[in-house]
């Protein structure tokens, strides 16, 4: 059995800015689902609540069928974040960090913390000083910091936005390598070829609605929104 993420007319407003409309999606395992959307489309704000991080005006989440509060929600999900924020600390402290805190063995760490390092190609990284890495580097090893906590909703927020080609590549081939019956991933993007590459659904949110959901081959040649057919031909007027 696949893991299964539920939303259910999520609501959100900052003032008088209504971010999210009404928001209802199935998200199963085994899966990347690309969140596509210009800024201010929503993306942000939809991965903050399915992460727990903020808790929605109206609507549900239910995370394997199951009603699910923002503190339950915190302990199945990780967000990586745009901008991340390494440690002043060397980068196995960085990545040993969220293990000791959830009492993994103490044996079991090292070993762990090399093969997160495998899976964003960085291996024998453990003793370089996090901070002085270059911006990819870093957004990397805030993945493999990510992909040791296994959490069964894995949530990407724009983690390519400023890096090199290279980097993006293998951040996108890291996150590939991650799916599993056993986790929902979903990863904002405003990026078309980022998702054309990766989605295996891509939904598209505008101005806190969705507006299509479709597999891409689908969403790139037959879009039936007229929203998204503008966002493809780049006549998009925000
Ligand atoms: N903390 C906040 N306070 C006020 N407005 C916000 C806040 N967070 C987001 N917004 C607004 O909500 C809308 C959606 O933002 P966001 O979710 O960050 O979009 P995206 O990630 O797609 O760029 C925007 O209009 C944004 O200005
Ligand atoms: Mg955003």
């Amino acid at each position: 059995m696949s893991v299964n993420l539920q939303l259910v007319d999520l609501t959100k407003k900052y003032r008088d800015v209504k971010a999210l409309k009404s928001v209802s999606l199935e998200l199963q395992g085994n899966k990347i689902i690309v969140l596509l959307g210009v800024n201010g489309a929503g993306k942000t704000t939809l991965m903050r609540i399915m992460a727990g991080l903020e808790d929605s005006d109206s609507g549900q989440i239910l995370f394997n069928n199951q009603n699910t509060e923002p503190k339950a929600l915190r302990r199945v999900s990780t967000l990586v974040f745009q901008k991340t924020a390494m440690f002043t600390m060397n980068v196995y402290g960085n990545l040993a960090f969220g293990l000791k805190i959830r009492k993994v063995p103490r044996e079991e760490i090292p070993k762990r913390v090399e093969e997160a390092l495998q899976a964003v190609r960085l291996p024998e990284f453990e003793k370089r000083r996090a901070k002085r890495l270059s911006g990819g580097e870093q957004q990397r090893i805030a993945l493999a910091r990510a992909f040791l906590l296994d959490s069964h909703v894995l949530l990407l927020d724009e983690p390519t936005a400023n890096l090199d080609p290279n980097s993006a590549i293998i951040i996108e081939k890291a996150i590939i390598s991650k799916k599993s019956s056993q986790r929902v991933i979903v990863m904002a993007t405003h990026n078309l070829n980022q998702a054309r590459r990766m989605a295996d659904e891509i939904v598209h949110i505008h101005n806190g609605e969705i507006v299509e959901i479709a597999k891409p081959a689908d969403f790139f040649e037959n879009p039936k929104s007229e929203i998204t057919r503008k966002f493809i031909n780049g006549e998009l007027d925000f």
